[in-house]
């Protein structure tokens, strides 16, 4: 029996283009041979990972005892009133993947235990989210870390057998709806199907994803792959990345970001989720990073060549409510944990040439303390809970 599940583990492993019969777990960002090789490195002593290793277990939020603040109401937006109480939410979540990944590391179940425990009590508390159009940012951004979170730990059997159930079903209640409405342009505040910057749609449709394999769910699977791949508004890849420029002096194809011209904290951002849809269906035997002429890895050799200092060229854009005419400087350099994956991903999986994005992550390890962290490590600003991180332990090859 085990070796025939290990057989069809390899086998699966050996596959990644085929079409998933059934979902893999844990098959979101992070995966069992991610673990193992952490794993290994972190006991031969080797950097990056031992250092990442050692921020990880020396926060906070990956300790225990670990209180969680679930209450039945999130508000994004309305920033500075009392209203706004999304920190909550995103702390929590990165204490969750944070004990989570440290079970799954060390095999020390306390971790486990806490983890559960503050998925759990967000699953039977949280109802709504509010806030105007940002209620959205919640619901996608928050919504693919919390199924991150719970993915990871679904291999916990207390975890399994008590909790999953009811975090899955919060999120099938209570996010999954949000995101396909926001996707299906079912808010009335959208002027028009391209109102929205690419972020908002792609935290919408890396949720949906993320749902749908935490609750083995196609239909909400499907509805995320299928935006991604032909959705009207600016989640969809090609809106996304909105132009194939050529790279002075080479010639070579570059992918401007929809958010180019807006600045370039907020194209980062596009970046960072662009990975996160990638490796989420890439683990589940989907390649979207290689879709439409690999116009993810496009979208980053754009950014990256442009926030090291050189020239890109800039088509002008709107979508009928803002224009632009000229990339913008602002923010120029900004570096959030996303390049380990996507030099992984392209480099080293892929064997492609990827120049700029190789360089961006050395420009993104100087800027971080020579391996990317991960949630919850950096200080309070919402930019630092948009994602998990944790590049250099999770994605850096042996
Ligand atoms: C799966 O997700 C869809 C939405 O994509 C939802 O309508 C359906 O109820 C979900 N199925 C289950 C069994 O929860
Ligand atoms: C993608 O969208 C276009 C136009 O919106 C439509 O004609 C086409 O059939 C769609 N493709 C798929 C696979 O749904
Ligand atoms: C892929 O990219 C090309 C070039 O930008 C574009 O014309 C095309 O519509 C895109 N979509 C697909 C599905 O090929
Ligand atoms: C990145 O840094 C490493 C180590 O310092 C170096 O070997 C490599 O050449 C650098 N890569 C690029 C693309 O600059």
């Amino acid at each position: 029996m085990v070796a025939v599940a290990l057989f069809f583990q390899f086998f699966l492993l050996l596959l990644p283009q085929v079409c998933s019969l059934e979902f893999v777990h844990p098959g979101l960002m992070v995966t069992n041979a991610n673990i193992e090789l952490a794993k290994n490195q972190i006991s031969a002593k080797k950097d990056p990972w031992l250092s990442s290793w050692n921020r990880l277990i020396s926060l906070q939020c990956s300790n225990t005892p670990y209180t969680s603040s679930a209450v039945n109401t999130i508000y994004r937006g309305d920033w500075g009133t009392n209203n706004a109480n999304v920190h909550l939410l995103w702390q929590d979540i990165a204490a969750a993947f944070n004990l989570a990944l440290r079970w799954k590391i060390s095999g020390d179940t306390q971790y486990a235990d806490a983890a559960a425990k503050i998925l759990v009590s967000w699953g039977e508390t949280l109802q709504t989210l509010g806030g105007g159009d940002d209620k959205y940012l919640t619901a996608g951004l928050q919504g693919y870390e919390l199924a991150n979170a719970a993915e990871l730990l679904r291999g916990y059997p207390p975890f399994a057998k008590n909790g999953l159930a009811i975090v899955t079903d919060m999120l099938l209640r209570v996010i999954l709806p949000m995101n396909e409405k926001f996707l299906n342009h079912g808010e009335g505040s959208e002027h028009n199907v391209k109102h929205f910057f690419a972020n908002w749609e792609l935290c919408n449709v890396a949720s949906a994803m993320a749902i749908g394999v935490l609750a083995e769910n196609q239909t909400a699977w499907d509805f995320g792959i299928h935006y991604f791949k032909n959705g009207s508004g600016n989640g969809c890849i090609d809106n996304a990345i909105t132009n194939i420029v050529q790279e002075p002096g080479t010639g070579n194809p570059l992918g401007q970001g929809q958010e180019s011209g807006r600045d370039q904290g907020h194209s980062a951002l596009g970046i960072q989720l662009l990975g996160v849809i990638g490796q989420q269906a890439w683990n589940q035997g989907v390649d979207l990073f290689s879709y439409n002429g690999s116009r993810i890895l496009l979208g980053a050799e754009y950014f990256a060549r442009y926030n090291l200092g050189n020239d890109v060229p800039f088509v002008p854009y709107t979508n009928g409510i803002v224009h632009f005419s000229e990339i913008s400087s602002a923010s120029r350099g900004n570096a959030r944990p996303t390049w380990e994956l996507l030099n992984n991903h392209y480099v080293v999986i892929k064997g492609l040439d990827a120049p700029w994005t190789a360089k961006y992550l050395n420009h993104s390890l100087e800027v971080f303390y020579g391996y990317e962290d991960g949630i919850g490590s950096r200080g309070g600003a919402s930019g630092y809970f948009d994602g998990l991180g944790w590049g250099s332990l999770l994605y850096r090859s042996g």
